[in-house]
């Protein structure tokens, strides 16, 4: 096993436009990271330059503490593991495993010890002699990973392993490859474009746009503490809210209402005009039902209510400002997505009984909101980011990229 190291790593095409344009990525010894982002943001590449299937413009590319820019894919000794139809029908499971040291050459005692051996770790032992077409999914998937696990790789590669799949077996395989990753701790690098695939899967996730990496972080840091619009309105389902709003002392005005921010948000929006306000659905709350801390309460017309039992989803529409309406046109452009983001989705508890059309308390949570530069997008609020007026007294270092 090994690390990978991913240095200012450009790819251009013919066209000269950067498909890759400057990514650095350290991927630990053992770590799963996942690349993710909409379609045509360059993870395929990213990957495909990592096992060596695409050559690199500029950069350098390392496993263990070799560069490899210049070696070929099967000099690299890296697995890409593919997904069932990579399976040969006709080949038992034993022969399916087997292939990758039949193809070396391999003396018949190490093959059968090592497919044995995976077939222990894949709990394929009753199934050897099937063929994969009398396997579950989630079994061929365990075979297709013995294939590279004999191979003994120093790491694995997936490229949207699971997108032709139902939502029902996908959900099992991304179970089945996760239990499988931490079993054999072996190093990863898993392309998606779904942002639930990347959080339940992922150490960390790597979230690209057009070729430049956005933010490398814990699933949870992307959740609570996005860099920008875009890493904020990618991660999350239903997607945070976004809305103008403008800072006056503690006040932020947003179109429902003026709400109380905290001193710290306050000082780093302090002079900036027009911003754009990030609220997560669950951070906010039907004041009648629920047991609100402090916060705001404000009154809003609900359009439509999607009950779905454990919660809620009350939709609020309201206007916004042609210059933020610009942003989130944009924001929707590279996101992929058809949202609707002059309305606001409201997460709220199952007993809540508002129905459309009625007027509501609906409450909101204040340390939750982020507030954000129209014009470039970047996070204002924040955590661990060091703002110019307060760098004499903070010590901390800049923002994580
Ligand atoms: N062989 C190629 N020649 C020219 N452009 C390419 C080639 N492969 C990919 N691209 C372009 O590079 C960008 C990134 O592609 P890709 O890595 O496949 O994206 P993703 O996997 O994120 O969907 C896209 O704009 C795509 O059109
Ligand atoms: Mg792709």
């Amino acid at each position: 096993m090994a690390k990978i190291q991913m240095k200012n790593i450009v790819k251009k095409y013919g066209d000269g436009f950067p498909a890759v344009n400057d990514v650095s990525i350290d991927v630990a010894d053992g770590e799963f990271v996942i690349l993710v982002g909409p379609s045509g943001c360059g993870k395929s590449t990213l990957l495909r330059m990592i096992v060596g299937l695409e050559d690199i413009t500029s950069g350098d590319m390392m496993i263990g503490e070799k560069r490899v820019n210049d070696l070929a894919p099967k000099e690299r000794n890296l697995a890409m593991v593919f997904q069932n139809y990579a399976l040969y029908p006709h080949l038992t499971v034993y022969e399916n495993i087997a292939f990758p040291l039949r193809l070396a050459k391999a003396p018949a005692s190490e093959i059968d010890e090592k497919v044995r051996k995976a077939s222990k770790t894949l709990e394929l032992d009753e199934h050897l002699d099937r063929k994969p077409g009398n396997l579950s999914g989630g079994q061929r998937q365990r075979v297709a990973m013995g294939r590279a696990i004999v191979r003994d790789a120093d790491a694995f590669l997936f490229d949207e392993p699971l997108s032709n799949l139902d939502a029902k077996l996908r959900g099992q395989m991304r179970t089945e490859i996760a239990r499988l990753q931490k079993r054999l701790g072996i190093t990863t690098v898993y392309v998606t474009h779904d942002q639930t695939e990347a959080m339940t899967l992922g150490d960390r996730v790597a979230v690209l746009k057009r070729g430049v990496l956005q933010q490398l972080a814990t699933p949870r840091e992307l959740y609570t503490q996005p860099n920008n619009l875009f890493v904020a309105g990618f991660i999350g389902s239903p997607p945070m809210n976004f809305l103008p709003a403008t800072v006056e002392g503690t006040t932020l005005s947003m179109p429902f209402g003026d709400v109380t921010i905290p001193q710290k948000s306050a000082d780093r929006a302090a002079g900036k005009g027009l911003l754009i306000a990030g609220i997560r659905p669950e951070h906010f709350e039907d004041a009648s039902v629920a047991e609100v801390g402090e916060g705001s309460t404000f009154r809003a017309t609900v359009d439509v209510v999607e009950w779905l039992g454990n919660e809620a989803y009350a939709y609020i529409p309201f206007e916004a400002q042609p210059e933020v309406q610009e942003q989130l046109t944009q924001l929707e452009r590279d996101l992929d997505g058809e949202s609707m983001r002059t309305q606001l989705v409201v997460s709220i508890d199952g007993a809540s009984r508002i129905t459309a059309g009625e007027e509501a308390d609906i409450w909101v949570n204040a340390e939750h909101i982020h507030l954000f530069d129209p014009s470039t997008g970047e996070n204002l609020t924040k955590e661990g980011k060091v703002q110019a007026n307060e760098q004499a007294t903070d010590t901390g270092e800049p923002a994580a990229g």
